[in-house]
């Protein structure tokens, strides 16, 4: 069945393509049966919208077709089918699902005595779609070559035929059942018209459509129904009504609406809605349990989850991070400053954060997380472990209580499990979840969707992963096949990493813990070890042997506590802003200076940068420390290649600085910096150009002209702008949006940068930060 709908949507393709060449057909003379809200409202909207050359009506109200046609909606109406109905190429059965069959009969009988062709197209706007199609069956027979059964998903508070609006269909889905008996022209015609007025066509089969209705729809209205029924039978009644709260009032709502219509499709969707029921009880019965047996955990995870959950899904649907969705597209206008200073704090280090959720999940016991970054990329993460069953309480203040399901904890996910725009998530969960027993896919923005993840697939197919990239080009969705079906566990490996990459290290570190005998990955150059510190910290051995790191698969992890410092890549930000700005001091507390991560503070004291670290200790295995900037007379360098990984991240701000250089900087080795968020040296450059800056695109890198100057005494001047103003596009990387807004220090005039939104990917509060310590930015959000 499912074959034959795929084949025949194929050709629909290629037909819908010449349909839409020659001039789309209107219809000659539409039907619409029931001028009820939908009725009417189709009505309605094929009449604004030019859509037939007539439109007739049936109604058993014959109020409603007079004043319909009064109004001049309707060019003829009865309550008598065969009265109108001849010559009509469209039916609409807009009338409740039980009366849907002998509105067929109808239609049946004017076929069969010359007044509508046999090929006439049929449909309906029924909430169940199998019961039509069964009533089709034994009305025709077999089923008519024009029926194409459809369902907006569109309602209003208020019904009738006063109720109605051209415009209930805009921006709402339709699906539509394309039947393998349905004429291709029939099922081109429908879609034609749904999309005329404005609603998104979707097909699905008429099963899944019941069976999904029955859940989203048919089963909350069940549910409001019976809770107030529930009420109501008290003696107290009264009371309870009187008192009830908001709640209340929100889960009854739609136990306002028609009790015959629902009475009609609890009956037509008899099958699907017991179904539903069903499983309804086993769920209200586990909370019972849970309740009884007072189990805390059980019971925080389970709410946890669904109120995650209900957020995630808006989002997955969009495909839209996660933050607030008002700032879907926000822009930065920022006016020139000169200077900052103070003392602050940069949120939690983003990379950390990833790896503790993740090995706190896998670990036996609590793990107590502090500093946790709560930016897009991590709760990406957080939720992709809540959704494998591990219970997270939190994030609160950057406070998480992971309570660790053990290294064969995890449960398969019911749902893809979504990423977001986070690489770091699909790299390392890919890692673990080659190694689970079930199957996974792994998903994520569009941004996301177009990075490369054969560089993790391949090396973790050697290991005997079955993991299919099916994107495009090498990319996710990722569909990995689970250890059950495969039917032995991975294999330990050595794998010399074409590129110094810490997500493909720690991609393949994490499946080597199940893996059997040893996994050892060498890497190029060093790149951040995070997941080697962290594994050493839970408890299981990793043996580093210069650029040799292996894992042996079978151990434990044991839960503990996390701090996670200041993401260094984060304070970064602020180090160049300091550095180029004259009279600046600015200190940043408690910042992650683990060494593979200190690319930034390297590459900033060769330009003669002026840094200082004080308070050095450790928190949670990670050396910190403050870090003091003051403004200075930066010079421009050849960046040492050995630096690149470890400045990975750093470079679109690390470009600000050597713009305001004296001399050229030139980055070489950096080609990775074409696959990050953005295609950042291509983005860095234009951006630069656009605020006046000379710089040439090298394969690997940037040639940077700085423009630093020299004052009449000879020496270096820090205050003199060396950007202009203009308008930026940061293509939706968060760090080219935060450099461009550093750049400001240094520019003539008013910079604005557009698709900040993803800002809040690493690092929620950047703007409030800046402007805090001196800077002037506006955030302005719009809705996309
Ligand atoms: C990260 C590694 C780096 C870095 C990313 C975070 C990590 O990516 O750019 O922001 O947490 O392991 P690559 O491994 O692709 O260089």
């Amino acid at each position: 069945m499912r074959k034959a709908v795929n084949s025949q949507k194929d050709s629909q393709q290629n037909n819908k393509k010449s349909l839409t060449n020659m001039q789309m057909p209107r219809f000659k003379q539409v039907c619409v049966i029931g001028l009820g809200l939908i009725g009417a409202s189709l009505a309605q909207a094929i009449k604004d919208n030019g859509l037939s050359e007539r439109l007739v009506a049936v109604d058993r109200h014959a109020p409603s077709i007079e004043e319909a046609i009064q109004h001049g909606l309707l060019d003829a109406g009865s309550s008598a089918l065969s009265d109108v109905v001849a010559g009509s190429d469209l039916i609409v059965i807009a009338v409740p699902v039980q009366a849907v069959q002998a509105v067929l009969v109808d239609i049946k009988t004017a076929m069969d005595n010359g007044q509508l062709a046999t090929d006439c197209i049929i449909s309906d706007v029924c909430s169940t779609k199998v019961n039509i199609i069964d009533a089709a069956k034994s009305v025709f027979g077999s089923l008519p070559t024009g029926l194409v059964p459809a369902h907006p998903i569109a309602g209003a508070e208020n019904s009738g035929y006063h109720a109605r609006r051209a415009t209930l269909f805009a921006n709402h889905s339709v699906i539509i059942c394309e039947l393998p008996t349905t004429s291709i022209v029939a099922i081109d015609k429908l879609r034609w018209l749904w999309e005329a007025v404005g609603a998104s066509v979707m097909a699905m089969e008429a099963e899944h459509h019941d069976s999904i209705l029955a859940h989203t729809s048919h089963l909350p209205h069940l549910l409001a129904f019976n809770l107030v029924e529930q009420l109501a039978s008290h003696d107290d009644n009264l009371d309870m009504f009187r008192y009830a709260a908001g709640g209340f009032r929100d889960f009854s709502r739609i136990a306002a609406s028609d009790p015959k219509m629902w009475h009609d499709i609890f009956f037509a969707n008899e099958s699907a809605i017991v179904s539903a029921l069903d499983e309804y009880g086993v769920y209200l019965q586990t909370m019972r349990q849970l309740i009884i047996d007072k189990d805390s955990t059980a019971l925080m995870g389970l709410l946890g989850r669904a109120q995650a959950a209900r957020r995630h899904f808006g989002h997955m649907l969009a495909s839209t991070p996660y933050t607030d969705t008002s700032a879907m597209s926000a822009s930065y206008n920022i006016t020139p400053s000169n200077t900052v200073s103070g003392t602050i704090t940069i949120p939690g280090d983003k990379s950390i954060s990833h790896r503790s959720i993740m090995l706190g999940s896998l670990a036996t016991g609590i793990t107590h997380v502090t500093g946790f970054l709560e930016g897009e990329d991590a709760l990406a993460t957080l939720q992709a472990f809540r959704d494998m069953g591990v219970t997270i309480e939190g994030p609160d203040n950057g406070k998480l209580t992971i309570h660790g399901v053990g290294m064969n904890g995890l449960k398969p996910s019911k749902t893809p499990l979504y990423m977001g725009n986070s690489g770091t998530s699909m790299r390392l969960l890919s890692g673990i979840l080659a190694a689970q027993p079930f199957d996974s896919v792994l998903t994520g923005d569009t941004s996301l969707n177009k990075r490369p993840m054969e560089r993790v697939a391949a090396p973790l197919r050697a290991m005997g992963a079955v993991i299919q990239s099916t994107g495009h080009s090498g990319t996710a969705p990722l569909s990995i096949t689970g250890r059950d079906t495969v039917g032995k566990p991975l294999q330990g490996a050595e794998y010399d990493m074409p590129v110094a990459s810490a997500q493909v290290k720690s991609c393949l570190l994490l499946a080597g813990l199940w893996s059997e005998g040893t996994t050892t990955v060498i890497q190029p150059e060093v790149s951040r070890d995070h997941t080697e510190r962290m594994l050493s910290a839970f408890g299981y051995p990793v043996t580093v042997e210069g650029n040799r790191i292996s894992v042996t698969g079978g151990g434990q992890l044991t839960g503990g506590d996390i701090a996670v410092p200041a993401d260094i890549s984060s304070a970064a930000f602020f180090m160049v802003a300091a550095a180029i700005s004259q009279g600046s001091e600015l200190t940043l507390t408690q910042v992650g200076i683990n060494p593979t991560r200190t690319g930034i503070i390297d590459i900033l004291k060769l330009m003669q940068a002026d840094i200082s670290l004080s308070n050095e200790t450790h928190v949670g295995g990670e050396p910190v420390a403050d870090i003091t900037i003051r403004g200075s007379n930066l010079v421009g360098i050849e960046i040492p290649e050995h630096l690149v990984p470890l400045a990975i991240d750093e470079f679109p701000v690390l470009f600000i600085a050597a713009s305001c250089a004296k001399g050229r900087t030139v980055l070489t080795g950096a080609k990775e910096l074409r696959v990050k968020e953005s295609d950042r040296i291509a983005v860095m450059a234009e951006g630069l150009r656009t605020l006046g800056i000379d710089c040439t695109v090298t394969e690997d890198g940037l040639i940077i002209e700085g423009q630093g100057t020299e004052s009449e005494n000879g020496e270096v001047n820090n205050s003199q702008p060396v950007f202009g103003g203009g308008h930026i596009i940061s293509h939706h990387d968060h760090r080219i949006a935060m450099s461009f807004a550093v750049a400001s220090l240094r520019a003539s005039e008013q910079i604005t940068i557009e698709g900040v939104e993803t800002v809040n990917t690493s690092f929620p509060g950047f703007a409030e930060l800046a402007n805090h310590i001196g800077m002037s930015i506006q955030v302005d959000s719009t809705n996309a």
